[in-house]
């Protein structure tokens, strides 16, 4: 408690500090970014000191970073709320070191499904198969859309498709047009039991009878739930299983990534594995302030906690990273949106922010508004490749890195009013009409931001940044209290729509409900059935 008061009260006291002042001492560049062999993290442009970082990596270790850390890579059950160890690391482990997990090494069967999928991946590869449909939504949707998406220049296997709403159009959308006899259907879905993947998922068996496929080879199942593949009629042959101690929403780099590995092939999404397991290994091994996730987490924990500023925004200057966004969106608000600690009480200060964000340079004709002039401070997290995919293109990519290098500057420089005054000045303006167009030209600056910046976004550079925002979300979570791994909170909506569902189909009457679901549920009866 005391070094939070403590991270107050300096907050308190840098009040309006500009941060161009901090770079009055030449160092500041070089003492404030991590480079590793791959990446180098900027945290120049906020408003964190030597001070206020030393107090920020006092509260990590107060809060036992370190060792809950470790602990998490030994595969204790640190997701004390479902009983369950949390060893997503474990997929993408290149040590010979065993894992264990209730006394058990979960390595040899991890190194026994990769192998299925690398030998069910080259078959697809070779095979007739045109397009792989992936059905399956939250984390057994997202984690191998944004790869496949971020990936697309290392893609040379068949055409991959993602269905994850149960809104009928996009199983129709996306089935339109293919051919059933030539389609791989994947269902994944850890519990093999959320409604909309299995909804899509009979949707599509029914197309694939229709349209002359044959369901019985060209299904495969992704899940824990290997009696309810089964159960479904998925041959065992083509169900990768995984255990669960691997959160929906860090499920990508198992069996889960099915669909990325038949895009790139195995050699690539091993290579995605190595970068990750390349983060693992320098976050269990880098000293606090040369620590990429500790740091990273450390900045966020300065901006939502101490500094109150409630969302931030990701923002990669990559257009195949325009997904990213929203996978950064359920891995921090489904780990971090948490009421209460661990002990069950409630939290004394706010738990995760707002997550939100798009690629550059487009967000810069949208939003950007609002972060240089609106009234509220949103920290931004860019990043940027040193080189992309087209050299044919490099002009397009030198305009790129502008773009993102001049919004770091320009949030933290800003426009003053004598400097706004003076372009008026020079378009003639005068008099009260000066002064009042100046005022809207006026951007206040110091507002805060994070580069990250790597060589080319290839699989080994993906599965790190991936790496790198993992654990900067369990750096946070130890640091509030909180347990990052379960997610009760999606379980009460999913109860309420079961509920419904009898009342929208008419079967059952609205009694029970409050009078404005009851009044909409009719309203939308009444409009259905004209
Ligand atoms: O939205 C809750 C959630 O449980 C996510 O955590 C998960 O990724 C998603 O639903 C899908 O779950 P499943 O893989 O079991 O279908």
């Amino acid at each position: 408690m005391e070094i939070w008061n403590k991270l107050h009260t300096r907050h308190e006291a840098i009040g309006e500090r500009p941060i161009l002042a901090l770079f009055e001492d030449a160092g500041r560049a070089q003492a404030f970014t991590i480079r590793t062999q791959d990446m180098a993290f900027d945290y120049a442009k906020t408003n964190i000191d030597a001070d206020t970082r030393a107090d920020l990596i006092a509260l990590a270790e107060s809060a036992g970073v370190a060792e809950k850390r470790d602990a998490m890579f030994r595969g204790e059950k640190i997701n004390d709320t479902e009983g369950r160890a949390v060893l997503h690391t474990a997929l993408r482990n290149r040590d010979d070191a065993p894992v264990l997990v209730d006394g058990q090494d979960v390595m040899p069967a991890i190194r026994a499904t990769l192998k299925r999928m690398a030998d069910f991946s080259d078959e697809i590869r070779a095979s007739e198969i045109t397009d792989v449909v992936n059905i399956g939504i939250g984390g057994s949707d997202l984690g191998p859309a944004m790869a496949v998406a971020a990936l697309a220049p290392y893609h040379d296997g068949p055409r991959c498709h993602f269905v994850s709403n149960v809104d009928g159009a996009h199983i129709a959308d996306t089935l339109r047009g293919l051919d059933a006899k030539t389609t791989l259907v994947i269902v994944a879905s850890k519990t093999f039991t959320t409604i909309e993947t299995m909804t899509n998922a009979r949707t599509a068996r029914a197309w694939m009878v229709d349209h002359g496929g044959d369901p019985a080879t060209q299904f495969a199942a992704l899940s824990t739930a290997e009696d309810k593949t089964a159960a479904f009629g998925i041959d065992a042959a083509r169900v990768f299983g995984f255990e669960d101690w691997v959160g929906g929403r860090y499920s990508v780099w198992g069996p889960i990534g099915l669909s990325l590995m038949i895009a790139i092939g195995p050699k690539g999404f091993n290579a995605f594995l190595d970068g990750a397991h390349a983060m693992d290994t320098h976050f269990r091994a880098a000293e606090p302030l040369e620590n990429m996730p500790m740091m990273l987490a450390l900045v966020g924990i300065w901006h939502n906690q101490i500094c109150g500023h409630a969302t931030r925004a990701v923002l990669p200057y990559d257009e195949r990273l325009s997904l990213l966004p929203d996978y950064f969106q359920q891995l921090e608000m489904e780990s971090n949106g948490k009421r209460v600690q661990m002990d069950g009480t409630a939290s004394p200060r706010d738990t995760g922010p707002v997550v939100w964000g798009a690629a550059g340079t487009n967000g810069q004709h949208a939003f950007y508004q609002l972060i240089h002039q609106g009234t509220r401070v949103i920290p931004c997290e860019f990043m940027v490749a040193a080189n992309g995919h087209e050299p044919e293109l490099a002009h397009h990519h030198h305009l790129l890195i502008a773009n993102c290098l001049a919004q770091s500057e320009a949030l933290m420089q800003g426009r003053s009013l004598a400097q706004a005054r003076k372009i008026m000045q020079e378009k003639g303006l005068t008099g009260e009409e000066l002064e009042r167009q100046a005022q809207h030209r006026v951007f206040v600056g110091n507002r805060p931001s994070t580069t990250l910046v790597y060589d080319r976004l290839d699989p080994y550079i993906l599965g790190q940044i991936i790496a790198l925002y993992e654990h900067r979300v369990f750096v946070e979570g130890v640091i509030l209290g909180i347990n990052s791994f379960d997610q009760w909170g999606v379980e009460l909506g999913k109860e309420l729509a079961t509920s419904l569902q009898p009342v929208v189909e008419g079967t059952q009457g609205t009694e029970g409900k409050d009078s404005s679901t009851a009044a909409l549920v009719e309203y939308l009866i009444n409009l259905r059935d004209k």
